[in-house]
């Protein structure tokens, strides 16, 4: 795996990195997710070297009780800044907004079925959900009732909160979309078997390879925006 380093444990990660000589800046991803360490890591490219928490002696779950995803991202990312005494440091924080649900899951597209977080019943209850909508929607306008969010039109929406130096700076992304009606694709994770994105309107984005996918996410976008940020910074 690119850029990802077994560094030893940490009682004094921060004051290293601060006097790090070589040219690679370490910085801590908030994350257990491979596949999203892979994406950043990739992004960030060769002058970064990306560490997990494991890594930074951080170990069981990291609090995320916010009400929105920015104040999730910066949770994440400030317990992570506590716990190594002031690294350099980044958390994500994604959420699923879907027009006919007024918006939901949203900030709470994780635990949508329930706490244990899991995504085949996060996507039956979502299509769930959306089939009572459609219902009522239909019958709203069988009596000439205007629907305005009737549509299964989605987005996904990423927010990062970067700690540098101890100053905070938040970066989004966003993907464009609508719901399938039934999951298709074996590729990516959560509730991509049935989020079709406006740039592959034929397929879902289960069904995209990971680059195609990288390129147009949400969480791409936020990451390529932090990346041209740092890169600026160190310039
Ligand atoms: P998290 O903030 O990355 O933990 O994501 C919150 C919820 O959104 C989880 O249910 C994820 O499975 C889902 N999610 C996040 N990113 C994606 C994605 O790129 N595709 C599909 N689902 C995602």
């Amino acid at each position: 795996m690119k850029n990802l380093h077994n560094i030893p444990e940490i009682g004094n990660f921060a004051a290293e990195n601060r006097i790090n000589t070589s040219s690679m800046k370490r910085i801590v991803f908030a994350t257990g997710n491979s596949g999203k360490l892979r994406e950043a890591s990739e992004i960030l490219g060769g002058a970064f070297e990306l560490v997990t928490p494991a890594q930074s002696g951080i170990h069981g779950d990291i609090p995320e009780s916010g009400a929105t995803l920015r104040a999730n991202s910066l949770q994440k990312a400030q317990y992570i800044y506590d716990h190594t005494g002031g690294a350099d440091c980044f958390a994500d924080d994604t959420g699923l907004e879907v027009d006919i649900l007024g918006g939901a899951p949203g900030v709470y597209s994780a635990r949508y079925a329930g706490s244990s977080k899991n995504s085949s019943d996060n996507i039956d209850k979502l299509l769930r959900e959306m089939d009572i909508q459609e219902t009522e929607a239909s019958f709203a306008r069988a009596f000439g009732i205007d629907t305005v969010h009737a549509t299964r039109r989605a987005r996904f929406k990423t927010v990062v909160t970067l700690i540098l130096g101890g100053e905070k700076h938040f970066f989004e992304g966003v993907l464009e979309g609508r719901i399938a009606r039934s999951r298709a694709g074996e590729g990516g994770f959560g509730y991509d078997p049935v989020f079709i994105a406006d740039e592959y309107p034929d397929r879902t984005v289960a069904e995209l390879d990971e680059e195609t996918k990288n390129a147009i996410s949400h969480r791409g976008k936020a990451l390529r925006a932090m990346a041209e940020f740092l890169n600026s910074q160190s310039a």
